[in-house]
């Protein structure tokens, strides 16, 4: 399937945020994921090795799609691109990134906090939004609040989320999709413990899957 920018969220209900810190982790550790049933992923350029490893899941891994997050200036995004990156994730909104979104044929989710940001990203065309820092700008009643006057706009809530609480994100009408970084540790990925990532991308798609099913909504 083809993502664009209405489906992004629609592909997965749970976005891993991948930090990457050696790039030769990045084609098993994409292959672990898709194994424990998530073909996509947001690799976080807070490394030196994030971009490459960009590269590679693109060139290398087959069925999977790749984003970059953490792109919080116009030379990150363009850096993103050059990579192979499938789709954007920012942190915050600025009027240039906006722009640079809303110019760019990727799909973009810009990160948002309070009801400005999201008009501010409104005024540019974007109607879906990651909700940063979930868990510590209000988590769920936050997210309820927001959908009275935002009722046209979809999130994907992320920090903070983990096994413990994505269903009761998930169950929200308003949360297409949750985000987080707890399926692939760094520990984890030093010890080429590809096993672990399996189980625990396992156990957060059935946890979804039993809230999707309950609400009726949405994929994994
Ligand atoms: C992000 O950039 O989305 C966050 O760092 C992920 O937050 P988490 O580590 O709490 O999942």
């Amino acid at each position: 399937m083809q993502v664009n920018s209405e489906n992004l969220l629609e592909m997965t209900s749970i976005m891993p945020v991948v930090e990457i810190a050696d790039v030769d982790c990045a084609v098993p550790l994409a292959e672990a994921l898709k194994q424990g049933g998530i073909a996509i992923l947001e690799v976080v350029l807070r490394t030196p090795a994030s971009l490459e490893a960009i590269s590679r899941i693109r060139q290398e891994v087959t069925g999977v799609i790749v984003g970059a997050g953490t792109v919080t200036s116009l030379d990150k995004f363009q850096a993103a691109v050059d990579a192979g990156s499938e789709f954007i994730v920012t942190p915050g909104l600025t009027p240039a990134i906006a722009q640079a979104g809303a110019d760019s044929p990727l799909p973009v989710l810009p990160g948002i906090s309070r009801a400005s940001d999201i008009m501010l990203g409104q005024e540019y065309g974007y109607r879906a939004f990651k909700f940063f820092p979930a868990e510590a700008s209000g988590g769920i009643p936050a997210l309820k609040a927001l959908a009275g006057p935002f009722g046209d706009v979809v999130f994907c809530p992320t920090g903070g989320i983990g096994l413990h609480n994505l269903a009761d994100y998930l169950r929200l009408p308003s949360v297409a999709c949750v985000g987080g970084s707890w399926l692939t540790p760094l520990d984890l990925q030093g010890q080429g413990d590809w096993q672990a990532i399996t189980q625990r991308t396992e156990e957060a798609v059935a946890a979804a899957r039993g809230a999707t099913q309950e609400e009726g909504t949405g994929a994994i």
